[in-house]
């Protein structure tokens, strides 16, 4: 059973939630959270992985439903149950990379920019934020990418460069991926999105969460979250 250390409204909704006692994952992958004994939700809340180091687990959330309302009354302290993590992951691509994120689609995206600068010191990692209102979570990612680019209220994938040589990460609401991949498919830029459905099980018992990709119905929490755009273009 995981612990929460810490709990914090970091801006108007989003939360930051440390864990000790955590498995450990890579960007990308989800964790599905539940509190231990409650009966509403019942079921576990996707969440993904915003930061994985040892056995601590770092999760950025916003508050949407009953799930989420429920976690952000935590107190540190509080036994939290973890499942997983699960989910494929984002492929690191070796060479340049774009990470765009639109709101709380940030969340699964500072790992993989932690972990593409692991992996590869040398590359260039370019960081594109998109936020309708209040930023949140950039010094974080300013930690690991050569730049960081913040767009309030605007469209973020206006800002960028879809024909550089380099692998292009995607995650926010569909409007934002589906210019991502408009661009995308303009220029013949590698192009991998995270996709966001709802989801019961986790594991790909329930069917849940399945969605059109060009190799027939797919499960997002198993074979996904992760895929390349051109896959999935008729779900977004
Ligand atoms: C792979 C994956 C990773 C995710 N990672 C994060 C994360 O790191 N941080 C984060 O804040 N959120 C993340 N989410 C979204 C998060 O799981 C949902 O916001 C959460 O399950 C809502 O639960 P709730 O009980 O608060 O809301 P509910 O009461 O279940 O629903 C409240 C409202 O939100 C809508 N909603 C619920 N789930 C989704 C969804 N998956 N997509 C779109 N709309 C939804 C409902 O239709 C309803 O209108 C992720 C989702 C997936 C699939
Ligand atoms: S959530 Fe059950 S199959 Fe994906």
């Amino acid at each position: 059973m995981a612990v929460i250390v810490q709990n914090t409204e970091i801006a108007g909704g989003i939360y930051r939630m440390w864990l000790a006692h955590a498995p450990q994952g890579n960007a990308g992958q989800f964790i599905m959270l539940r509190i231990p004994g409650a009966l509403d939700p019942f079921l576990g809340r996707p969440i993904s992985l915003f930061d994985s180091a040892g056995d601590e687990l770092t999760l950025l959330y916003q508050v949407k439903g009953r799930g989420t309302a429920a976690f952000a009354g935590l107190p540190a302290g509080a036994p939290a149950e973890v499942q997983g993590p699960y989910g494929n992951g984002f492929p690191l691509v070796p060479g340049d990379a774009v990470v765009i994120g639109g709101g709380i689609g940030a969340a699964p995206l500072h790992l993989l920019v932690k972990q593409l600068r692991a992996a590869e010191p040398n590359r260039r990692v370019e960081v594109h934020l998109g936020f309708r209102g209040e930023a949140y979570a950039i010094e974080a990612f300013r930690a690991y990418a050569d730049s960081v680019r913040v767009d309030i209220g605007g469209v973020v994938t206006d800002g960028v460069d879809f024909a550089q040589t380099a692998a292009y990460y995607a995650c926010g609401p569909s409007p934002m991926l589906r210019a991502a991949a408009k661009a995308a498919g303009e220029t013949g830029a590698r192009l991998y999105v995270s996709l966001e459905k709802h989801m019961a099980c986790g594991v790909g018992a329930c069917l849940g969460c399945t969605c059109q990709t060009a190799n027939g119905r797919k499960r997002v929490c198993r074979d996904g979250p992760v895929f390349d755009f051109r896959e999935v273009a008729d779900e977004r």
